[in-house]
């Protein structure tokens, strides 16, 4: 929440992850958390533990094609902490999506950590619609790499991508 010179409240809340490429989950996740608050910034994670399949120019150009329809939400790509990165934002409170009871563990060790670094921002997850629940961008790519169609997992432009990347 920042309180603007003129008395306003303006809501900002981050979404951060690594996004390769966005799903419809991600996507879900993203809109409804635009209902909630003023700005959403998608921030998407440069130096990933995971190899991603896509650079951070392409994953946020994916995520900036996807939500142009949304005003309020801004794509920037981030390094090292998600807590830091908040901060930077001007930034109060880190949206995340909980897709079953496997996700929970490392949730909720993340959130507590951060909450240890920055005891100013907050974790609000959003629990993912039950017809996302058993999606992955890890499925969603070996679906991919075997030459299927995956435009019911991603939306189109990154389905259209993922083909292109994979020679398929
Ligand atoms: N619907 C469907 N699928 C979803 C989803 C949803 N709502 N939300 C997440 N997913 C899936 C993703 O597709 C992805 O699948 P994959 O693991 O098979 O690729 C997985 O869940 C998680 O992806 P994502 O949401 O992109 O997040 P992440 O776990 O890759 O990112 C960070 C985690 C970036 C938040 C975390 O690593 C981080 O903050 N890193 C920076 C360093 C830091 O601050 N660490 C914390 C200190 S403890």
């Amino acid at each position: 929440m920042i309180i603007e010179e003129n008395g306003i409240i303006h809501r900002k809340a981050v979404y951060p992850g690594t996004f390769d490429p966005c799903t419809y989950g991600h996507l879900d996740i993203i809109r409804r958390a635009a209902k909630q608050f003023d700005t959403v910034v998608v921030g998407v994670l440069r130096n990933s533990a995971k190899t991603p399949l896509f650079s951070t120019e392409e994953r946020v150009n994916i995520l900036k094609v996807v939500t142009e329809d949304i005003p309020n939400v801004e794509i920037r790509s981030f390094d090292g902490l998600s807590v830091n990165f908040v901060k930077e934002c001007g930034a109060q409170v880190i949206i995340r999506g909980l897709r079953a009871i496997t996700d929970f563990e490392y949730e909720l060790q993340m959130a507590q950590t951060n909450r240890v670094m920055a005891p100013d921002i907050d974790t609000m997850f959003l629990i993912t619609r039950l017809e996302y629940a058993y999606l992955s961008s890890t499925t969603v790519r070996e679906v991919a790499a075997y030459g299927e169609d995956v435009e019911k997992f991603v939306p189109q432009y990154a389905a259209k991508l993922m083909k292109e990347k994979l020679h398929v």
